[in-house]
């Protein structure tokens, strides 16, 4: 439980590794736009040094760097109300990961079934710092004693690990320093899965730009992907349970579901017993409505990068003055001498 000596705070963060997916918005920055303004101070950071855990061509790391700073801002976050920044402008968090790095387990990093994914047979091969990846992401939540982290699905498994260094830490210093941080996982589209693969998470480095909704994608770009999405031959059912085993019907509901702020039940309500030829149309224009404006937004920003650079700035000024005690204090109960 998250003791109420800790200000409500929401900390998450996005990687700068290619283009933002539909996945990522639905997931993530339309649930932080939510979390803005409300109970808690919020925090949000585009994560370039997990970027860089496997390689990134330098020049396109620092415009997908510009570009999701961009996508959080068109999609609403304000830089005022919210706190803004890149990872690697605060060295804080560096610094609290080497802390982590020390009271993680290697048993525990083992058992991360994203390394294994990402790692696949070639984990002799993959830089130390993939391995290394969920305990900078512990660092990031902590640094800003973090107490709710809005994710989709797949990074559950890393907040609760969170959760464990916290406690492990806490344990061994003997010390009520660090937050247990909730994981904030809710909504129907937590797991947007690839528009070819009902079975496959949508993601930003799938093989084919058909699996996935960019938000840079155009109106007919967006309605061509949906069009060709993978489906089966059935229409759609009555009730929400007759989604089961049916993966990419499900999707395409859940996605509707999200993009309209409505539930899966209410989705098929609204389209009883329709067939993918009135669905899938009705599904991009919905989409097209939504993300049109964002995508807009994002290219008016992204041709003044300086001004993005700005914001960047101002949002580490900010994010290392929370940071900075938190760290100060860590190295003091540790017994690391800055003198
Ligand atoms: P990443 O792009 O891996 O840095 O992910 C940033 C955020 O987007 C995380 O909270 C992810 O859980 C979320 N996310 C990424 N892909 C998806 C997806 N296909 N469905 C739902 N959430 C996603
Ligand atoms: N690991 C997350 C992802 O791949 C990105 C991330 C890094 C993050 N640090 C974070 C998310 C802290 C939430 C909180 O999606």
């Amino acid at each position: 439980m998250s003791a109420p000596k800790f200000t409500p705070r929401v900390f998450s963060g996005i990687k700068p590794s290619g283009g933002l997916t539909l996945g990522n918005y639905l997931g993530a920055i339309k649930r932080f736009v939510a979390m803005q303004g409300g109970a808690f101070d919020c925090v949000y950071c585009v994560v370039d040094l997990h970027a860089i855990t496997v390689w990134q061509d330098p020049a396109e790391l620092a415009h997908a760097t510009r570009e999701v700073a961009a996508g959080f801002i068109a999609a609403g976050i304000d830089p005022e109300r919210s706190i803004l920044f890149n990872q690697a402008q605060v060295s804080q968090h560096t610094e609290l990961g080497w802390i982590f790095n020390c009271v993680a387990r290697v048993g525990w990093m083992n058992r991360m079934t994203q390394f294994k994914e990402k790692a696949g047979t070639n984990a002799e091969n993959v830089s130390l710092g993939l391995y290394a990846y969920p305990s900078l992401m512990a660092a990031d939540i902590l640094l800003y004693h973090a107490t709710h982290v809005p994710v989709g699905e797949d990074q559950k498994q890393h907040v609760e690990l969170t959760r464990d260094i916290a406690q492990k830490f806490n344990h061994d210093f003997k010390v009520d320093f660090f937050p247990e941080t909730i994981p904030v996982i809710e909504g129907p589209a937590m797991r947007v899965m690839n528009l070819r693969d009902g079975t496959k998470k949508m993601s930003k480095s799938g093989e084919s730009d058909m699996e996935r909704i960019n938000m840079t994608d155009d109106a007919d770009t967006i309605a061509r992907k949906f069009r060709k999405a993978r489906t089966d031959a059935e229409p759609l059912p009555d009730t929400v349970e007759g989604l089961a085993g049916r993966p990419e019907a499900r999707n395409l509901v859940d996605i509707y579901a999200a993009l309209a702020d409505i539930t899966p039940a209410e989705v098929l309500a609204r389209y009883p017993g329709a067939g993918w030829g009135t669905f899938k149309p009705a599904l991009a224009d919905l989409a097209v409505e939504k993300l049109a404006p964002i995508s807009g937004e994002m290219a008016r920003l992204m041709a003044d990068p300086a001004e993005i650079d700005r914001i960047l700035a101002r949002g580490a000024e900010r994010a290392r003055e929370i940071a900075a005690p938190i760290l100060a204090r860590t190295y003091e109960i540790v017994g690391l001498i800055r003198s």
